[in-house]
């Protein structure tokens, strides 16, 4: 057998996404492209913002010598002072390059946070419903993921929060706005969770770090502020990437930040360098931290992110959907009218919808749509999401 028993299992697990992206390709053989409506993809159909295409012109025309070459694994200076500058114009609080290694994409900041902090046997405290991949992201560095349930709004259930937590616990990860829920954090609730984990590092005598995978950070709505961790825990460490606030998933370019003030700083961070070198990344890709040195403050329409979540919101709850109204992102996810959600997801097929499970998110009994699509899509969906819901109303 070629591939390993885990490897094998972990595939099945985590395969709905790509299991729809199949479905999908095969249902537009069948129908034809535009009579399939594929919500099931996080890859946003919008393009990057013009300053990013001035940007790659100029250099370009204007090329660096030695740019493409090898560099300290953390990153370029340049680009890591250009992250700090932003980060402390967000926070208030002061950033240097020092706190900051650019990363190959959030998955990328993840895994080297979790090497760096985790021995085998540790674990990570996550949160239904979650991004798939962190069980595959904990796995990989021998250790686990310990996952507490959410309330109706898709907010950390406390008591669940403070059992989760063990002397094993070496980070408490959220995701804030949310895939695939799209709901945000308010600083009451950062607040909350970390008096739980300092009350848990003292039970204990432990060191907990409280990590944040936040590449939805500047997708935000309703005026609404961005609450940092950074102002909630001194042992806070940001994973984040520019895949989704400058549209360059492929681009693969992101950061990890660390607390100015964190304990033990420098060790973690000489720490997280080496993982950075020895994962296999190396360091971020240079075109790409040069692109991203001068668009720190840029980012992709989010107005145009809004319309469409109050576009599909209303229609949504108009046909009977139940739905907490996405804060951010570019994800809802409705409750589905019956229990069994891959069901309720097939049923969407045979309309020529594609969703995503709960279940491929650790919470059966929903269903993720996107709409970071274009607008034919979002609205060619809507006969299909109507004439599903109504066979079981
Ligand atoms: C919650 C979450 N975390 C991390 C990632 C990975 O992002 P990146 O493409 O920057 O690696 C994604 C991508 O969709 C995501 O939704």
């Amino acid at each position: 057998m070629p591939v390993s028993n885990k490897i094998k299992n972990f595939m099945e697990q985590g395969s709905w996404i790509r299991k729809m992206f199949e479905e999908g390709i095969s249902l537009k053989r069948q129908f034809g492209e535009e009579n399939v409506f594929d919500l099931s993809l996080g890859n946003p159909v919008i393009d990057p913002p013009q300053e990013f295409f001035s940007k790659l012109k100029s250099i370009a025309d204007n090329p660096i010598s030695g740019m493409h070459r090898y560099m300290p694994n953390a990153g370029l200076l340049e680009t890591r002072e250009a992250v700090a500058g932003q980060l402390t114009d967000e926070t208030m609080i002061a950033f240097t390059a020092n706190d900051i290694i650019m990363t190959c994409g959030a998955g990328g900041a993840l895994n080297v946070v979790m090497k760096t902090l985790m021995d085998p046997g540790d674990e990570f405290v996550i949160f239904a419903p979650f991004f798939v991949e962190y069980h595959f992201y904990a796995d990989n560095h021998g250790g686990s993921c310990k996952v507490v349930p959410p309330d109706r709004n898709f907010l950390p259930d406390l008591d669940a929060f403070r059992d989760a937590v063990t002397p094993k616990t070496r980070g408490v990860l959220i995701n804030s706005p949310n895939n695939p829920t799209g709901v945000l954090y308010s600083s009451e609730v950062l607040s909350n969770l970390c008096e739980i984990i300092r009350e848990k590092e003292e039970e204990y005598g432990t060191k907990i770090y409280l990590v944040s995978d936040e590449p939805y950070r500047r997708l935000i709505f309703d005026n609404l502020k961005y609450p940092h961790i950074f102002d909630h825990h001194v042992r806070s460490i940001v994973a984040t990437s520019h895949s989704k606030d400058l549209a360059l998933p492929g681009e693969r370019i992101g950061y990890i930040a660390i607390h100015p003030d964190c304990p033990d700083k420098q060790e973690i961070i000489d720490g997280m360098v080496f993982c950075n070198r020895t994962l296999g990344f190396v360091n971020a890709p240079a075109l790409a931290q040069h692109l991203v040195t001068s668009l720190q403050s840029v980012t992709v329409d989010v107005g145009l992110y809004e319309r469409k979540r109050n576009f599909l919101y209303s229609k949504l709850t108009d046909m009977g959907y139940s739905v907490v109204r996405p804060q951010g992102a570019f994800y809802m996810f409705p409750k589905a009218p019956i229990d069994d959600d891959v069901e309720f997801v097939d049923k969407l097929k045979e309309e020529r919808v594609l969703a995503v499970p709960g279940t491929g998110f650790g919470l059966p009994g929903y269903f993720r749509l996107s709409y970071c699509l274009k607008d034919e899509t979002i609205e060619g969906a809507l006969p299909g999401l109507s004439k599903a819901i109504s066979q079981y109303s």
